[in-house]
């Protein structure tokens, strides 16, 4: 098979690092393929932060949900929405000035820019990600960083035209071949469609769900001793969950910095 495409579709999540520093010369060529990610306008809407500090990094992983994972991992990236570099990049090279002789308003920077620079920062992480998997190194995004965005906000010292995107954390994975079975994904036909959205109700999902259930149900994991659906699965593990409550407090909150007007 192409070797790419084994590596795409052979790839997992690794969240257990052997107590080993990533190799300047692998650290460099992550970072390498990194910025060859596809970027918008070529204009790279984003910055990466590398948490080395071991104080932060302790308590950036009491920040994401308490996973002491983040504090272990090697290698540490904060991927960042950053559109302050091109804000003080027009300002401080005179570019809104001469706009402003040409009558032409200084634009601050709105919801359309924020989702191009996530945009731009999460396809750098999956070029990340995938460079690394090609090395042997393993990764684990971090979701949970949307959550206090506040503390995160002041931990790294975020400016305002930057916004949180993703956390990956790197290492040489403890076990280059888990013994666990990969996690299963739903049929290609559930989630391709052709032309328009085709809404999914119960019969389709119950289909496209239907095999992680299975397994679910195998492993005896299932709401309600086991009798219960996916569904409950993640509605209740998940979608009613307290951490849930606080990624969207503090999602909102990433959105509303990001548009209020500076003072
Ligand atoms: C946006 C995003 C957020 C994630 N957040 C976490 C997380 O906070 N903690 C964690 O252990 N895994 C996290 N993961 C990893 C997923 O749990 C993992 O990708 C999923 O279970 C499928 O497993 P696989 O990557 O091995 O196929 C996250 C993945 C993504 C894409």
């Amino acid at each position: 098979m192409n070797q790419t495409i084994s590596l795409l579709t052979t790839r997992r999540t690794h969240r257990s690092f052997l107590d080993k520093p990533i190799s300047p010369q692998d650290r460099a060529l992550i970072q390498e393929a990194t910025l060859r990610a596809p970027t918008a306008g070529n204009m790279m809407f984003y910055s990466v932060i590398e948490v080395t500090d071991q104080e932060k990094k302790e308590h950036l992983a009491k920040l994401c949900d308490d996973q002491p994972m983040i504090a272990k991992a090697p290698m540490v990236w904060l991927f960042l929405s950053d559109a302050q570099k091109w804000v003080n990049y027009f300002h401080e090279s005179g570019s809104v000035a001469k706009g402003e002789a040409m009558g032409i308003k200084w634009r601050q920077p709105g919801a359309g820019d924020l989702l191009l620079a996530m945009s731009d920062a999460l396809i750098a992480a999956q070029s990340a990600v995938v460079a690394a998997e090609a090395l042997g190194i393993g990764s684990c995004y971090i979701g949970d960083i949307i959550e206090n965005c506040e503390e995160i906000r002041d931990l790294f010292n975020l400016s305002h035209y930057t916004a949180v995107a993703t956390l990956v954390i790197f290492g040489y994975p403890k076990n280059p071949k888990p013994l666990d079975v990969p996690a299963l994904r739903c049929p290609v036909e559930s989630i391709f469609m052709e032309n328009s959205y085709q809404e999914p109700h119960l019969e389709e999902l119950q289909k496209a769900f239907g095999q992680q259930e299975e397994r679910l149900r195998e492993q005896q994991r299932l709401p309600f001793e086991n009798s219960g659906t996916i569904s409950d699965y993640f509605y209740f593990r998940k979608h009613t969950s307290d951490f849930m409550e606080e990624m969207n407090r503090s999602g909102k909150k990433i959105i509303d910095l990001w548009l209020a007007t500076e003072g």
